[in-house]
């Protein structure tokens, strides 16, 4: 049987789909793998299961000669270099969809979670410190009605987008490929380019791939653009912002807030960032609930299974290889 090895303990269901059909060997540690670890265990193997924070790159893939499949378990896939993967004939694989849902609500969920206060008001009750109510205490800033502005309109961008329904608030939306009239009206979007979204929009939730087109994307001179009173929400990827740039915008008053999910460099931090009293901050995760990340595994592990036995993989990265 072929060796498939799986870089850390993921859902049940999809390890007992892989099982019966591969040689099956899991890192039993509950942390990510150095590069040389990773090396000596999947040695041989065929087909790799990995997560966002493996880097597949080339130097790995030099000294993994048998792989023939990648399964990121993510939708992501910043953290494969795919080039490398396709010069030496090897599938890539993600897993869009099923996460799509899941992020648009912890977006949603860091967008209340910021304007309202709820993690500072949250701290402060278990404190004591709350003493009986008081016309000032914890005065955030009002959603409903407020413009929302949606960096990157793809599948989850949309699921943002489409939310907004409920708090009646308008939505505007920058993407490099502008969508046609008919998806803007069906789905209620304005197109703006990027300067003026950030000039007018007073939540900006961030949805787009990391890219070195997208490095950066939000650096100094956009955070200026931003509205005092706006808020900067990100389950995309922490490259996109300049993170050392958004501690001086946060602590220069140049937005009103920002709710992270995702850091330039994670797990760490810039330094300043977590010091912030305007900043609401999550370990990366957007997707975990049990049943995405459940569907996640599983689709990672179809991904490979498909590939192993030479059919068509549903969610291919990289047609261009010859299989
Ligand atoms: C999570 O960040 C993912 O890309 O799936």
């Amino acid at each position: 049987m072929k060796k498939v090895y799986v870089t850390r303990l993921i859902p049940q269901k999809a390890l007992d789909i892989l099982r019966p059909e591969c040689q099956l060997e899991v890192n039993p540690h509950d942390r990510v793998l150095e590069k040389e670890e990773l090396v000596a265990a999947a040695y041989g193997a065929e087909g790799l299961l990995c997560l966002l924070t493996d880097q597949i790159d080339a130097e790995l893939l030099d000294q993994l000669p048998r792989l023939r499949l990648v399964a990121n378990c993510a939708v992501g896939y910043d953290n494969i270099n795919v080039q490398a993967c396709t010069q030496r004939n090897i599938a890539v694989s993600n897993t869009p969809g099923v996460l799509t849902e899941t992020t648009a609500d912890m977006a949603w969920a860091l967008l209340m979670a910021a304007a309202r206060r709820v993690v500072e008001a949250d701290q402060y009750v278990r404190k004591g410190k709350f003493k009986g109510w008081a016309p000032m205490l914890f005065l955030g800033r009002e959603v409903n009605r407020k413009v929302l502005g949606v960096i990157g309109m793809g599948r989850i961008g949309m699921a943002v987008a489409k939310r907004a329904v409920g708090f009646n608030m308008p939505v505007i939306y920058y993407n490099p490929t502008r969508k046609s009239l008919e998806e803007e009206r069906r789905l209620g979007i304005l197109y703006r380019d990027l300067e003026t979204l950030l000039k007018e929009a007073d939540y900006i939730s961030i949805h787009v791939p990391l890219s070195e087109k997208t490095r950066h994307l939000i650096g100094e001179q956009e955070l200026k653009r931003m509205k005092k009173s706006a808020y900067l929400i990100n389950t995309s990827r922490g490259p996109v912002i300049n993170e050392k740039a958004l501690v001086q915008a946060l602590r220069d008053d140049e937005l009103a807030g920002a709710a992270l999910d995702v850091y330039e460099e994670e797990p760490e931090l810039a330094p300043g960032l977590a010091e912030l009293k305007n900043v609401t901050l999550a370990p990366h995760i957007a997707s975990a609930t049990v049943e995405t990340r459940t569907r996640m595994a599983v689709m990672a592990a179809e991904n490979l299974l498909t590939g192993l036995k030479g059919e068509k993989i549903p969610n291919l990265i990289n047609p261009e290889i010859n299989r």
